[in-house]
């Protein structure tokens, strides 16, 4: 006699669900399909088999957006120079990238630094600085991200 396989109910996802009847086991070659929840984003397959050795193939990861974490300056996006509150809900997708302005004292200009969300966590370079509410609306321009760029007009 061959032993069935059977692999046991399979993972579940906290922010997907399984589409799939419930039971209590699952026979080889079993197909299961996840699905995230509005606003994540799958990252894997979302196909999961019963292998013939009773487990499951890898199960896929249901990925958070990220907020922007600045608010007072534009950043780069998408190649675009954007203010946060110009991005759609201010929420950039799993594994985008967006780069914060930095302020180069000594040269009196800007640079970027990318940063990339990673399933709800975008960090601040820790050389940005966030404006504060009066630069922000009396002198925009002095705006880290509004004053000139360091690779433009310089020798
Ligand atoms: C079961 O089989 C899969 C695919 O052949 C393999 O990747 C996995 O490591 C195996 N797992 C165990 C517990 O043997």
């Amino acid at each position: 006699c061959i032993p069935a396989v059977h692999c046991s109910p399979p993972l579940e996802l906290s922010h997907g669900y399984l589409v799939a009847v419930q039971r209590k086991q699952y026979e080889a070659g079993e197909v299961i399909y996840y699905l995230c929840r509005k606003g994540f984003l799958l990252d894997g397959s979302n196909r999961v088999i019963c292998q013939s050795n009773g487990t499951w193939s890898p199960t896929p990861f249901c990925r958070a957006r990220c907020a922007i974490p600045a608010q007072r300056s534009r950043v780069l996006y998408n190649k675009q120079k954007l203010w946060p509150y110009e991005v759609q809900g201010g929420q950039v997708q799993h594994g985008e990238g967006v780069s914060f302005f930095c302020r180069d004292e000594a040269r009196r200009c800007s640079y970027t630094i990318q940063s990339e969300c990673f399933d709800g966590t975008l960090p601040l370079p820790p050389c940005y600085d966030e404006p504060t509410w009066l630069q922000y609306k009396l002198f925009t321009d002095r705006v880290v991200s509004e004053i000139k760029h360091c690779d433009e007009g310089n020798q």
